[in-house]
């Protein structure tokens, strides 16, 4: 009974899925076995997070088949020229023969033949970043990998609209999502409103504000919880099922596991009209606020990415 989001390919994905960045290889493979023992459908991974091959033990021995998992995994940048040989990376991590889901990580094409297999470095420190790659070339792999069967869809993950303008143009095959940081503190109005008018899906990830959160003690949040005996965390994840969002909580503790993924469908049963108007406000009332820093310069042209 998860709720689902029809996307523009009319796939259908669980709006609730467990996130595993920041999962320890051995914490993961136990957090995505109880997600899928307790009703998750829904798993989302990148082979940025180093953990891929303990996702794929979890979900073995959960005994779910994988025809009933939604399983999501992302395009490092390192490889945006190599699309197809890193999904076979993944595939093979996972011990799956197709994604449903397969995402552009970052809108950054770094030097594939970089002194470091993840952040390659130029002599001076910075990020060396592959400039004369264009995204819509690596959009062009994306299309051919889903059109080859090995994913069932495909999308981009925190790109603004200017990076969706460098690739809607000569695209075959428009995104079926934009992955983003997305909450309370985050709601990014007018690029979920662009996002919605293309048919993309606005996929929330740290939709608790990851591991430095004040979201879970924001006096708003605990007054909206308490009113209707949820937790604080069920409140941030029922708001954006109320937008249409999916959502992405991390968690590598069992109870909170659990917890998220029925406090959210719980919450999005109960949060009244005003009650996700009044969180609407917050960010514009003055509580605007990333928690999570890219890992490149801010000049790169995330011109959706306030500086804080
Ligand atoms: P842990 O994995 O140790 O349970 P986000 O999904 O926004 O990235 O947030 C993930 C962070 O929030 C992790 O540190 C996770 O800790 C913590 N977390 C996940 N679910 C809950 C919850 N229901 N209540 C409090 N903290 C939570």
């Amino acid at each position: 009974n998860v709720p689902k989001i029809k996307f523009n390919n009319g796939e259908e994905i669980p709006a609730v899925g467990l996130g595993t960045w920041q999962s320890s290889a051995d914490d993961v493979k136990n957090a995505v076995e109880h997600a899928l023992k307790e009703g998750y459908r829904h798993i989302d991974c990148a082979w940025g997070y180093g953990n891929e091959q303990h996702v794929g033990e979890g979900i073995r021995a959960s005994g779910v088949p994988r025809s009933e998992i939604f399983i999501t995994s992302k395009l490092w940048s390192t490889w945006h020229s190599r699309v197809e040989e890193a999904l076979d990376q993944t595939l093979a991590n996972l011990g799956t023969d197709y994604l449903d889901l397969y995402l552009i990580h970052w809108p950054v094409p770094l030097n594939p033949k970089g002194n470091h297999p993840a952040f390659p470095l130029l002599p001076d420190g910075k990020r060396d970043v592959d400039h004369s790659w264009h995204l819509k070339d690596t959009w062009k792999q994306m299309e051919a990998v889903l059109k080859k069967g090995k994913v069932k869809s495909i999308g981009v993950s925190n790109f603004s609209k200017m990076k969706l303008e460098e690739i809607l143009p000569s695209a075959e095959i428009v995104p079926a999502v934009d992955q983003l940081e997305l909450h309370v503190y985050n709601p990014q109005h007018e690029l979920v409103k662009y996002l919605k008018s293309k048919g993309i899906t606005p996929q929330a990830y740290s939709p608790l504000g990851s591991t430095k959160s004040t979201l879970l003690t924001d006096a708003d949040v605990v007054e909206i919880a308490n009113k209707h005996n949820l937790q604080p965390a069920d409140v941030l994840l029922g708001y954006l099922l109320a937008k249409e969002m999916v959502v992405l909580p991390k968690s590598v503790t069992p109870s909170r596991i659990t917890s998220n993924l029925s406090g959210a469908i719980r919450a999005l049963e109960t949060l009244t009209k005003a009650d996700v108007e009044r969180l609407d406000g917050l960010a514009a009332a003055g509580k605007q606020n990333r928690f999570i820093t890219p890992p490149w310069p801010i000049e790169l042209g995330f011109d959706n990415w306030p500086k804080l």
